[in-house]
């Protein structure tokens, strides 16, 4: 319950406590609630008792813009439509219709337009994704300075739908008007979808998490190889990596969907370092014993890049792409300037678009990169500094590893946090302030620039997968980056120290977990609906394979069950002529779902993604009953068995120097009981939310 809300004015110099209060007609007049990000400014108007979303609440599209931008504002439109029905618990809502506000209605609308102006990212360039918002009893009104800004005006309108607490009035939202842009062009994340294979649909998920919170890049690091110095160099380095790619018609879906939510995705192939992909197919573009850096001096190198972009550039929606281009040789810097500058006027004269680079110190004193290469700066001070990069003209994003980088589970020696380093973020940087996307140091502040500066273009954090497919399931990746992805857009939105409504620590944590539960569109939490006494089965006896209704279930619970394999190493199929037939048998699987399987032998649990099996030490006797329990949080699963303790892990292969053990979390393989070839007992099974 939110009786007391603090709304600071922009324009005021005073902070303005805004309380609940009785308007004249006796309903609750509510402020606006903070929210992540910060809206820049919001004015109530304490007159109107505000907004009261309905049943019949009518979303009108300005039939005069309904189709200006792409995705166009009807159709953002629409997906906002879904979006409200899954937040507000709404069973339906009327169709979006196009056509004025002054048409005639039966209940309040919220009403979508353009026309908003003088919305400007910090540096001072316009931007059409700014919005103005005035809502009454009558209208909420949002006004987009292009579509995209419209978008996010709804994404405003869902969070504080989450946020609010439904009264005996319904939902009722505050009145007033308000004003929001973002501070930066760039404010996105990047995965690595090289070293960890992730299906579309996962991708898909994660950019719909994202744009809830109103940023607007996913950049996909498509093409990369596992770092091990000894086997890259030894005599088997042909045999690394695994054959994973999407379709074109896949990247195509997944393209559209994150388009649908403002997101646009920006592609990665990496050359000419991190080219083992590329050296494994044609070894005698590899420098000898650095077989992931290509000879960019021999004659089929560059056409041979060419020729992957010319395949993969149509794929691509965006105006830019980045070519990667990090961590090549420094001594063959005259190489590499020449390369990156050859690649970004090929990729322009074949597709319009412009390139990114990483950030990388390849110092030569004859050449340079061109200026309209934008530089995405990671490493402090090992890259070129970002600021004297500025002052030469590039233009740069900030994704410093100090700050912005993970990697999947855990990193080499702990450099990098699980989640972003929320001390970091709140209060790091020289003065204390936070993070933002102007700060590249915690150290030095003559080496982070302005907010304004226009040569700035934003932020892009990182989570990278150095240890490859059996790090991690999927959905830890989604665990690291759900509480990272909420405060890293409130601070590439709002900065740190720029406006005085930005949020505080505390105000995001008051918030978060409602607003991560709330976002619409995708159930990466695999959460289900609250169930009498958190039990979501229960079976005395499952004799036959069973369906629940629960695809997946995420963490934390307890699945029990009292089982009793049989100890023939045989079973019986049965044929489609009535007779059956002996095949051999390893215990089958017990339970299944979305995001996972369970088997008999070892209780290994599977990660249907990447098929790895993750083994217990652990063998279940056979004709004897044994009682399992599990117990999963997001941190890690473990078994108890007749009074011991057994923790599914992995090995981290780190480097190829040592071996690092971790735990594993995985999520209830909920949909099918007695799901394939088991054959004994199963009895006594519940799946019970908590752990
Ligand atoms: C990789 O997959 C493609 C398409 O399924 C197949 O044609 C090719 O033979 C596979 N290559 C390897 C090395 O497995
Ligand atoms: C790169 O290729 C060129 C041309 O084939 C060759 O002369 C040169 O030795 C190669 N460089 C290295 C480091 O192998
Ligand atoms: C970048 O600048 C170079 C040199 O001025 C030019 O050849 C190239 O076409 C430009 N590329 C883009 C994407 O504008
Ligand atoms: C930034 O940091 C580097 C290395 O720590 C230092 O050499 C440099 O002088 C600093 N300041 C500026 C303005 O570049
Ligand atoms: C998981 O581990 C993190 C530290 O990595 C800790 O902050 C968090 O409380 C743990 N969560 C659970 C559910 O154990
Ligand atoms: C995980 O994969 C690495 C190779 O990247 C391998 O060395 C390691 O043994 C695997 N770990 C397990 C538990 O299979
Ligand atoms: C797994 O998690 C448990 C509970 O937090 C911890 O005691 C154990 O050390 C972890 N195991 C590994 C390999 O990290
Ligand atoms: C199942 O649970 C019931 C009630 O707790 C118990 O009496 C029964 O022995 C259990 N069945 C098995 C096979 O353990």
């Amino acid at each position: 319950m939110k009786s007391i809300l603090s709304v600071r004015f922009c324009l005021s110099t005073l902070a303005f406590i805004g309380l609940l209060q009785l308007d004249r007609f006796g309903a609750a007049a509510v402020s606006l609630q903070p929210q992540i990000p910060s809206v820049a400014s919001f004015s109530p108007n304490s007159d109107d008792s505000g907004f009261v979303l309905s049943a019949s609440t009518q979303i009108v599209v300005d039939s005069t813009f309904q189709s200006s931008g792409s995705p166009s504002l009807i159709d953002y439109a629409k997906t906002f439509r879904d979006d409200l029905i899954s937040l507000s618990g709404f069973t339906s809502l009327p169709q979006v219709q196009a056509g004025s506000l002054e048409d005639s209605h039966t209940s309040p609308v919220i009403f979508l337009t353009l026309g908003a102006t003088d919305h400007n990212y910090l540096s001072g360039l316009a931007t059409d994704e700014g919005y103005d918002f005035v809502v009454s009893s009558q209208s909420y009104i949002i006004k987009g300075s292009g579509a995209i800004g419209a978008w996010w005006g709804t994404r405003t309108l869902l969070q504080q739908v989450a946020l609010t607490t439904e009264s005996s009035d319904g939902i009722i939202l505050a009145a007033g008007s308000g004003s929001d842009t973002p501070g930066w062009e760039v404010r996105g994340f990047m995965l690595d979808a090289a070293r960890h294979w992730f299906e579309p649909s996962f991708l898909a998920d994660l950019c719909i998490y994202a744009s809830f919170f109103k940023l607007q890049t996913f950049h996909i690091h498509a093409s990369d190889n596992l770092w091990d110095q000894n086997f890259i160099s030894g005599p088997d380095w042909r045999k690394t990596n695994q054959n994973e790619t999407w379709t074109k018609d896949e990247f195509a879906v997944l393209q559209a969907t994150c388009s649908a939510r403002g997101i646009t995705i920006i592609p990665e192939v990496d050359t000419p370092g991190h080219s083992l992909p590329i050296t494994k197919w044609k070894p005698e573009l590899g420098i000898p014993k650095s077989p992931d850096l290509l000879n960019l001096s021999h004659p089929d190198t560059i056409p041979t890049i060419k020729a992957i972009w010319d395949e993969v550039l149509p794929w691509f929606e965006s105006a830019e792409v980045s070519i990667g281009a990090d961590e090549y040789d420094a001594s063959l810097a005259n190489d590499y300037i020449s390369f990156v500058n050859d690649m970004s006027q090929y990729i322009s004269q074949k597709s319009g678009k412009s390139i990114r680079i990483w950030g990388t110190n390849e110092p030569s004193s004859t050449l340079s990169i061109n200026m309209n290469v934008t530089i995405q700066h990671w490493d402090f001070p090992g890259d070129s500094i970002p600021v004297q990069l500025m002052e030469r003209g590039y233009r740069v994003i900030n994704s410093e590893q100090q700050f912005l980088y993970l990697d999947g589970k855990t990193s080499d020696a702990g450099q990098f946090p699980v989640e972003l380093d929320q001390d970091l973020m709140w209060s790091g940087a020289p003065d204390g302030g936070g993070w933002a996307p102007n700060i590249f140091t915690e150290h030095d502040s003559s080496n982070n620039t302005s907010p304004q500066n226009p040569l700035l273009r934003g932020s892009i954090m990182a989570i990278w997968n150095d240890w490859g497919n059996n790090a991690t399931t999927p959905l830890e990746i989604y665990y690291q980056l759900a509480r990272s992805l909420a405060v890293f857009a409130e601070k590439t939105w709002a900065g740190s120290g720029v406006r005085d409504t930005q949020l505080t620590r505390d105000q995001f944590n008051s918030i978060y977990d409602t607003l991560n539960a709330a976002a619409p569109g995708q159930n990466l939490n695999r959460a289900v609906a609250p169930q009498p006494n958190n039990i979501l089965f229960q079976y005395p006896t499952v004799s036959q394979p069973q369906m629940s209704s629960f695809d997946s279930v995420g963490p934390p619970y307890t699945l029990k069950f009292t089982i009793k394999p049989t100890s023939s190493s045989e079973i019986s199929v049965p044929l489609f002529d009535g007779t059956s037939m002996l095949v051999p048998y390893d215990g089958g699987v017990i339970f299944s779902g979305t995001d996972s399987k369970l088997h008999v032998q070892s209780l290994a649990f599977e990660d249907p993604t990447t098929r790895i099996r993750y083994p217990l030490p652990y063998e279940l006797p056979t004709d004897v009953y044994t009682t399992v329990e599990i117990h999963a949080t997001r941190n890690y699963t473990y078994a108890l068995i007749d009074g011991n303790t057994y923790w599914w892990t992995t090995e981290l292969d780190i480097w190829g120097e040592y071996m690092k053990p971790a735990n594993m979390s995985f999520a209830a393989p909920s949909r099918f009981i007695r799901a394939e070839g088991f054959n004994g007992e199963l009895r006594n099974v519940s799946l019970v939310l908590g752990s």
